[in-house]
């Protein structure tokens, strides 16, 4: 048969995803999903929701939940982008920033397994940048990419970048940098006035953690207008549906229930990483809603596959720099519980 395929799709390894189970006893600690509910309001929407509000398409600038967004971080509306998630921006700054002939995307290692995905779909030169054995910052002299992606808080090591080190970089760097924070609801500093201080900057957020939103699929971005304009000009018409810009809207407004939830999750952050540095976890210091630890004996495969064989499902990600380590997701007091019992089981403690 005549390959129909173009080659750079049937070479490529697509994203894989954490997986979905579903079921009554499943405890799910594995895509970094909120364990809480989203706020209120997001509730009184769908069930007071006019369908006959949607024959018609959705606003495709966004333009109400963009000013909330605007608002919150005291930019101009034309400083900030709404996406179908925010992997859809990261995408969209790949097609819009870097050239398919000579450009190139950059990205610490280990980072967002989804960034080298993208840039191999674009058909664009990747430059990873190591990190160092303990994964801090480390960026060789002279280093160049048209779009480096650095993801502060990190994912999926946990740990936040120092904002001294991030701005020296932005200012020295000549290509984009996209600082997502998709994490940083749960951490003690954020980056989001350099998307307007520097003319390179773009600073990426999602409702799909500290808001208890993934399954609406929104995140939004904030920069200088000449590159939000960019990525204006190449998105999908109607990239946001009517239901998911007037949920975030709300969402968005109710800042009240996204604090009290992320306070909930840093709490047991902090519980759980007592516990299992007493069962002889290295347990590294978190500034997100998961945990990026390195178990003791049989390791972090074996353990991986015990716990997923009692329906506890955590993600263990091959590959050289991560294969010893577990990223575990937060989740509900109860749920941490009963991962413990099953990791006192497997260790034999
Ligand atoms: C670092 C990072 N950025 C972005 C995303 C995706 O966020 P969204 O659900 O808004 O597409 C994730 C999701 O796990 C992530 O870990």
């Amino acid at each position: 048969m005549k390959n129909l395929i173009r080659k750079s799709v049937v070479e490529i390894d697509g994203y894989v995803p954490g997986e979905q189970p579903k079921g009554e006893e499943i405890i799910k600690l594995n895509t970094n999903e909120n364990p809480y509910l989203c706020s209120p309001e997001v509730d009184d929407i769908l069930r007071e929701l006019d369908v006959s509000t949607l024959a018609k398409y959705p606003d495709p600038l966004c333009v109400e939940v963009r000013k909330v967004i605007a608002e919150k971080h005291e930019v101009g509306l034309d400083n900030t982008f709404a996406g179908n998630g925010s992997d859809e921006i990261l995408a969209l700054c790949i097609r819009a920033f870097a050239e398919r002939d000579g450009g190139s995307v950059g990205y610490f290692d280990p980072s967002y397994s989804l960034y080298p995905v993208l840039a191999r779909i674009e058909e664009i030169e990747t430059r990873p940048v190591a990190l160092d054995d303990n994964f801090e910052w480390q960026m060789p002299d002279g280093y160049e990419a048209s779009v480096f992606f650095l993801a502060n808080p990190n994912a999926p090591t946990s740990l936040l970048f120092p904002k001294d080190k991030v701005e020296a970089f932005v200012k020295d760097f000549a290509g984009v940098v996209v600082i997502d924070e998709a994490y940083v609801d749960f951490s003690r500093e954020h980056c989001m006035e350099f998307a307007t201080k520097y003319d390179n900057v773009i600073v990426t957020r999602t409702l799909s953690k500290s808001y208890a939103l993934a399954g609406i699929r929104f995140g939004y971005c904030v920069g200088n207008k000449e590159l939000i304009d960019a990525l204006y000009k190449i998105k999908d018409s109607y990239n946001l549906n009517t239901i998911t810009q007037e949920l975030a809207r709300v969402a968005l407004l109710d800042e009240g229930t996204m604090e009290a939830v992320t306070a909930a999750v840093k709490g047991s952050r902090g519980l759980f990483a007592t516990e299992l540095k007493e069962l002889g976890f290295k347990v590294y210091p978190s500034e997100t809603n998961f945990l990026w630890v390195k178990p003791p004996k049989p390791g972090a495969k074996k353990i991986f596959e015990e716990l997923r064989s009692r329906k506890v499902f955590t993600r263990w990600f091959d590959g050289d720099r991560t294969k010893d380590y577990l990223r575990i997701t937060i989740g509900t007091n109860d749920q941490m519980l009963a991962l413990v019992d099953a990791l006192e089981e497997i260790l034999g403690k």
